[in-house]
């Protein structure tokens, strides 16, 4: 090679990487971790949904610096992929923030990590209450199984609920809601006939639901995974005959996911259910939020409280930013998050500065039809609950 042209190449290879550390430097970067294909990928879905939300609404720009987002598929609960995602995004990525956790074994995998790197970790759905004191460097926007379950048991025994028997999905979000649940219910003077836990896989629900038959209780406490098993459950539920048998469905608001309760049906018509966020929540801040949600995501369908959550991480890492003029320091981000209040669709929320885990009012709801579509209309709420799960 001559040397003009060895000459241009270096000077061409030079502007590249000058260009590269520009960008990199003008950039806050947010590692996305969750499922994006499999039986959860809509979990992914629906936080991606939110994020392009609140950057519509907010533009993509904040402290001078420009917000980019890299997604990473989990493909479901896989812990080693989740942790490998995170290790790439921190070593080779570079980014400023982890976020997302549509499930609890991903969180779980990712924090050591967080821990080592320094980097903050915005919960955008996992929900088992330890996943924050795994790091010191994780903050939840979503909830807690404990805080949505406690509550439920308190609503039940004091609306006649005496008997009841418990379904949950046999991992850490379903054994704290079986927990928490029991806790509250028999405190109440409750009484419960038996605990099902069912695989996080492909559950078949049949069994379980003919052995809930056949204990007559009066009502089936349910912690299914939001989405494709709440409608496997229900149609289980309506095929047994268990409304004929007066058995009630109870249950966390993951059962009656506003994304697939439209297709749900009339079985759910007054399943009653206890949760941080509807979208039939009545608000100014909520009404703007569906609006400018179906014109970010046009083929987006309803929003559930996963792209709500991922809306609020949003809001929770451009006040980080601001805050920070755009510098971005895991252990200053920290000291923003602690204690930061949230004006969130679903109501006022409150990140715990001891604990870095979400304070918010829980709503108890009923399904019910609103115009032609099925929505959980909130009749009932419990305020400024936190996590009782730690
Ligand atoms: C979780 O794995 O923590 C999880 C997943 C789905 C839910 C709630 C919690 O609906």
């Amino acid at each position: 090679m001559k040397l003009t042209k060895i000459w241009q190449v270096v000077a061409a290879t030079g502007l590249v990487s000058l260009a590269a550390f520009a960008q990199a430097e003008d950039t806050i970067k947010v590692g996305l971790i969750a499922p994006f294909s499999g039986p959860f990928a809509d979990y992914g879905k629906q936080m991606d949904a939110g994020i392009k939300t609140y950057m519509k609404q907010y533009g993509d720009k904040v402290a001078g610096k420009r917000i980019e987002i890299i997604a990473k598929d989990t493909t479901g609960p896989v812990p080693e992929v989740a942790k490998r995602l995170a290790q790439e995004l921190v070593v080779r990525d570079k980014v400023d923030f982890l976020a997302g956790f549509g499930l609890t074994p991903e969180a779980l995998a990712v924090a050591p990590i967080a821990e080592q790197a320094k980097k903050p970790m915005i919960i955008m759905n996992a929900a088992t209450s330890i996943i924050t004191t795994k790091s010191n460097y994780i903050a939840r926007v979503s909830m807690t199984l404990p805080q949505i379950s406690g509550p439920m048991a308190t609503w039940a025994v004091k609306n006649g609920v005496k008997k009841v028997v418990t379904l949950v999905a046999d991992y850490g979000p379903g054994i704290d809601a079986e927990t928490a649940f029991k806790t509250n219910f028999i405190g109440g003077g409750g009484q419960v006939l038996e605990s099902i836990r069912v695989p996080l896989r492909n559950p078949e629900f049949a069994p379980y639901i003919q052995r809930i038959k056949d204990a007559k209780p009066d009502a089936v406490f349910v912690f299914v995974p939001a989405g494709e098993q709440g409608i496997a459950f229900m149609k289980g539920y309506r095929e047994r005959g268990l409304a004929e048998a007066g058995i009630k469905v109870i249950a966390t608001g993951d059962l009656t996911d506003d994304h697939v309760l439209p297709v749900m049906g009339d079985a759910t018509l007054g399943v009653i259910t206890t949760f941080h966020y509807s979208a039939a929540h009545n608000s100014p801040e909520n009404k703007a939020f569906l609006k400018n949600f179906a014109e970010a995501n046009p083929n987006g369908g309803r929003p559930n409280f996963m792209a709500v959550a991922a809306y609020d991480g949003m809001a929770a890492i451009y006040e980080v930013a601001r805050k920070l003029n755009g510098k971005i320091d895991g252990d200053k981000a920290m000291a923003v998050l602690k204690g930061m209040k949230i004006n969130s669709p679903r109501g006022p929320i409150q990140i715990d500065p001891v604990t870095r885990d979400v304070v918010q009012t829980v709503y108890v709801r009923k399904v019910e039809k609103v115009g032609n579509e099925l929505y959980n209309v909130e009749f009932d709420k419990f305020t400024n609950m936190k996590d009782t799960g730690k």
